[in-house]
């Protein structure tokens, strides 16, 4: 089979189609055909070397954390009704930017009738971590909700959950074609953070109130400007870092204003809250309050050409690799 390898660490174009051996199916696992990789910005992070301490890779080694496909074949162990059924998996931190992959089958959720595979693997990660946001602030009807970095995958999920669950959501993003589809995807206002007085608009936007909850999907100057608009009493999520860091939030200001301050230590999940999530997202976008945007789909052998488009800024929503 094919398998996008990082050869070393670098630019996009370290990323080479190798020849891999087939994998086999353990006992208790199966063998996914895959159609869609998931591809994810940190992902581009840890290609360049900025994985450190706690995405501690050397490569060679295969990106990407999920797929979706059909399975295969299964090992000793795994129900043969498996086989043949559509599917989405994390692989665990690597190996999903291939044309196979053999996983444990807990790590299976079985596709609902109706959601196409690429679809269901664009959920795995942004629909999983918005639901978790959203949990973990417990947002609900009362809310008014800021996104900051709306028009990435997590972001325009966050902004979906916002219109079903929250009672204003407003989104920050830049590039006008962009913010149009963000506001056509549901955002009560969109912002344009290029703007030199994006903050005050922002204010105008939100209400007097502010924001009682921001969800900071891109982090440094941004995101530290974006805590000004947060309400007394609010939550604050620093998650973000595509600028270049999280959002330095100034601890004393935060207890002064009763804001909970909130990480990405807060989006790690144990493997039974992400079974218990991927089956809501899935469940979710079934009934249609989640729907999954593909902005751009490249195949397999232009792994480098995806990295290079998430990084030069060109991507919209959800970017996959198809086989
Ligand atoms: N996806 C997940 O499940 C997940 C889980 C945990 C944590 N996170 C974190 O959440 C953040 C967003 O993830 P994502 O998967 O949604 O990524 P994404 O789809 O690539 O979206 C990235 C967002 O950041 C903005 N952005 C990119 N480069 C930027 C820069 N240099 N300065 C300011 N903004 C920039 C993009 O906006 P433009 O349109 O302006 O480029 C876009 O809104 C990342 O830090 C990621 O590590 C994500």
């Amino acid at each position: 089979m094919r398998v996008a390898e990082v050869a070393r660490f670098g630019g996009p174009e370290v990323l080479r189609i190798q020849k891999a051996p087939d994998p086999i199916a353990g006992r208790g696992e199966v063998v996914i055909e895959v159609v869609a990789a998931d591809v994810l910005w940190v992902e581009t992070m840890i290609r360049r070397g900025g994985g450190g301490e706690y995405f501690d890779v050397t490569p060679p080694y295969v990106p990407g954390n999920g797929v979706s496909g059909r399975v295969r074949s299964v090992g000793d162990g795994v129900d043969r009704e498996w086989i043949g059924r559509a599917v989405v998996a994390h692989t665990g931190e690597r190996g999903a930017y291939a044309e196979q992959v053999a996983v444990p089958v807990e790590k299976l959720a079985a596709v609902p009738d109706g959601l196409g595979l690429p679809e269901a693997a664009a959920l795995l990660h942004d629909g999983i971590t918005a639901l978790t946001l959203f949990e973990c602030n417990e947002i609900g009807t009362g809310d008014v909700v800021l996104v900051v970095g709306a028009s990435g995958g997590l972001g325009i999920m966050s902004v979906q959950l916002g219109r079903a669950r929250a009672a204003r959501v407003v989104a920050v993003g830049r590039d006008e074609r962009k913010l149009t589809r963000i506001r056509e995807l549901g955002a009560d206002a969109v912002i344009d953070s290029e703007a030199p007085d994006w903050v005050e608009q922002a204010r105008r936007a939100l209400g007097a109130e502010g924001a009682t909850v921001i969800l900071d999907n891109v982090g440094g100057s941004v995101g530290e400007s974006a805590f000004s608009l947060v309400a007394p009493g609010g939550r604050f999520s620093a998650h973000g870092t595509p600028s270049g860091q999280f959002a330095q939030i100034d601890a004393g200001e935060a207890e002064r204003l009763g804001v909970t301050v909130r990480g990405i230590q807060d989006v790690q999940l144990s493997d039974g809250d992400i079974k218990r999530l991927r089956k809501e997202a899935l469940a979710e976008a079934g009934s249609g309050r989640l729907t999954p945007v593909i902005g751009q789909t490249f195949p397999l052998s232009r792994a480098a050409d995806a990295h290079a488009a998430i990084e030069a800024r060109t991507v919209f929503g959800k970017t996959l690799l198809l086989t």
